[in-house]
């Protein structure tokens, strides 16, 4: 996808420096906007803002300074992609109070850190839209994930808190889910060679995994005007995962 001439609208994006955050960095800056890309790795933030033309900055989104120096140093902000997020898989019985703490603190405070920080700039420009990465395991929740799917329910609950509570000030909050998309932090689940993926794919009910670019739609449309009526809402980009029945998992497997 080009590069579109930049119409003004600035975005910041968080964890941007790989997979879907790097995708959602391409897309937004071909719709014109100029991108802030983010990531708690600044090697990797700085190749995404080279590649879109944007800047780059390091931010861990779970450290309050580093967060006010980010928003501190922004003229404006009219996109913020809450995108950074972490998982170690373990069944509960294994997981310890630091993994439930560092898991947390990126996937539930990062986003709360982030909207607290970013939404007065907005506000003070008319508004913003806020897109917060949840994912289907806060819906379906598989056995041995740990506090993943807990800190995914609360960003769900969390973007309709701040859907509700920065409506008045002209920001939209809404959540995209995604399904099964190999990404490099994904790729230990979801096989690291595309003829493993293409085997394990066939779960889903639109037979393939999904694509980086295919959940950067989603997270575009809820960017833009074209959702100016919609907040508070979650979408799972899924092909059709969270709807699916056990049954039908079963027989695809099968
Ligand atoms: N890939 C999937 O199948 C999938 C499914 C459901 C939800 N998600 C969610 O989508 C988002 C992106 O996932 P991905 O697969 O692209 O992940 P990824 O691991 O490939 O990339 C995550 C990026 O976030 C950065 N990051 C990690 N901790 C950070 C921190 N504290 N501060 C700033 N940056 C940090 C990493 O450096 C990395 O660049 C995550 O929130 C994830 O939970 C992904």
């Amino acid at each position: 996808m080009g590069r579109a001439q930049a119409d003004g609208r600035v975005a910041v994006v968080t964890g941007a420096g790989r997979g879907i955050g790097a995708a959602v960095c391409h897309r937004l800056a071909a719709d014109g906007l100029s991108v802030v890309a983010t990531d708690i790795d600044e090697a990797a933030a700085q190749v995404t803002a080279a590649a879109v033309g944007g800047v780059a900055r390091r931010l861990d989104v779970s450290d309050p300074d580093d967060v006010r120096g980010l928003a501190g140093s922004l003229e404006r902000c009219d996109v913020l992609v809450n995108n950074a997020g972490i998982w170690r898989f373990a069944p509960l019985a294994k997981i310890t109070p630091e993994y439930v703490r560092a898991v947390l603190d990126t996937n539930v405070l990062g986003t709360v850190l982030c909207t607290q920080a970013l939404a007065p700039l907005m506000a003070q420009q008319g508004g913003g839209a806020i897109v917060n990465l949840t994912s289907i395991t806060a819906h379906a929740i598989p056995p041995g994930v740990g506090i993943y799917p807990a800190s995914k329910a609360a960003v769900i609950a969390l973007t309709k808190q701040t859907a509700i509570e920065y409506a008045s000030k002209g920001i939209r909050a809404n959540a995209v889910g995604p399904g099964f998309i190999p990404t490099p932090g994904t790729l230990d689940t979801y096989g690291a060679d595309e003829e493993t993926q293409r085997e394990r794919g066939c779960i889903v009910p639109l037979g393939r995994y999904g694509t980086p670019d295919e959940i950067a739609d989603a997270v575009a449309f809820f960017a833009s005007d074209a959702s100016r009526y919609v907040t508070g809402q979650v979408l799972f980009v899924d092909g059709g995962v969270t709807e699916a029945s056990m049954l039908f998992m079963f027989a695809a497997q099968s």
